[in-house]
């Protein structure tokens, strides 16, 4: 059983995430934390909230940092809509966050856990640099950090910078540089796990309240993917981190320095990852490389079925 934080900034792969994290038998979410990312902390919160109550899920959810590290604030309404998840109405919910902040709810489960805690970061890193900075012993606590972010070659947000870090390049920095065991699932895995109209129409086949929902949510996605980056069919990047979590073998990793661009007047927000060693410097994050597509599918529409009772 692997305990999980997952802090997210739901957004539709998140919200399918959360569903993979739920009903995994492997993996148990002890706690929900929200950051300002793919839209306000308002709305990423509200919108975990309506995930959570729809899947049934028990985690207590703690609303995070509203803006990165050094106070600026970038959304994508483009990709994710208005209301940060747009395409089905969700059924009524009357869950509320929590009255502590994310990054006191993070700090309190890792210390009252026996070490054992995965921290899985589906959005700008600001909620886990923040827990970091404000009480570093927390690192004892984590087993590992499995983040969904960066990218080897290229960026979906600039040229060079993947959303995520985009966002809060400062955060990114602070928890690549922590000398936690971390995981980076970017862009060149999360592209391989796109939601193909065959995938689609096996997800509305099973007619569960949870999976007509899912295929509202890759509808929307999949027409922003289309529209903004010519994509067939959308990634579902937030999933793969916690597929990696349940099943390491869904994807191959490579040992790297990965260090990131805070400055850069084009490159800001950059995950430079040193593929070959060519600097010499100490490695300090397994990067994602290949995806088992099938097994990744696997787990995902086990997942969607699984909501049928
Ligand atoms: O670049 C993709 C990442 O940015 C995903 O986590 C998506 O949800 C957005 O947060
Ligand atoms: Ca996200």
């Amino acid at each position: 059983m692997r305990k999980i934080i997952l802090d997210c900034d739901p957004g539709h792969d998140d919200a399918l995430a959360m569903l993979l994290a739920h009903s995994h038998p492997d993996t148990d979410v002890v706690l929900l934390t929200t950051v300002a990312g793919n839209q306000t902390v308002e709305k990423t919160t509200r919108n975990a909230l309506n995930v959570a109550s729809l899947a049934g899920m028990q985690a207590p959810v703690a609303k995070g940092m509203g803006r990165s590290l050094t106070g600026r604030q970038s959304t994508a309404p483009d990709i994710h809509g208005e209301s940060g998840l747009d395409g089905p109405v969700f059924p009524p919910c009357d869950l509320n966050a929590i009255d502590k902040h994310a990054v006191d709810a993070i700090i309190d489960a890792l210390t009252a856990s026996d070490g054992d805690m995965t921290m899985v970061c589906t959005g700008p890193l600001t909620n886990m640099a923040a827990a970091l900075m404000k009480e570093p012993g927390i690192v004892r606590q984590i087993r590992e950090i499995v983040l969904m972010g960066g990218a080897t070659y290229f960026g979906n947000k600039t040229p060079a910078a993947e959303f995520n870090i985009f966002v809060d390049p400062e955060a990114a920095r602070i928890v690549f540089d922590s000398g936690l065991p971390l995981t980076m699932i970017g862009l060149e895995l999360t592209h391989q796990a796109v939601a193909s109209p065959d995938i689609v129409e096996e997800i509305r086949a099973m007619d569960n309240p949870v999976a007509r929902i899912v295929v509202e949510l890759l509808e929307f996605f999949g027409h922003s993917y289309r529209e903004v980056f010519g994509f067939e069919a959308p990634p579902i990047h937030d999933a793969c981190a916690v597929a990696y979590v349940i099943d390491p073998h869904v994807m191959t990793t490579r040992s790297c320095r990965v260090d990131i661009e805070t400055k850069g007047e084009f490159t800001a927000g950059m995950t430079v990852v040193d593929l070959y060693g060519v600097t010499g410097r100490r490695p300090n994050a397994n990067v994602a490389l290949e995806l088992d597509k099938r097994r990744f599918w696997e787990l995902m529409l086990n997942a969607f079925r699984s909501y049928g009772g």
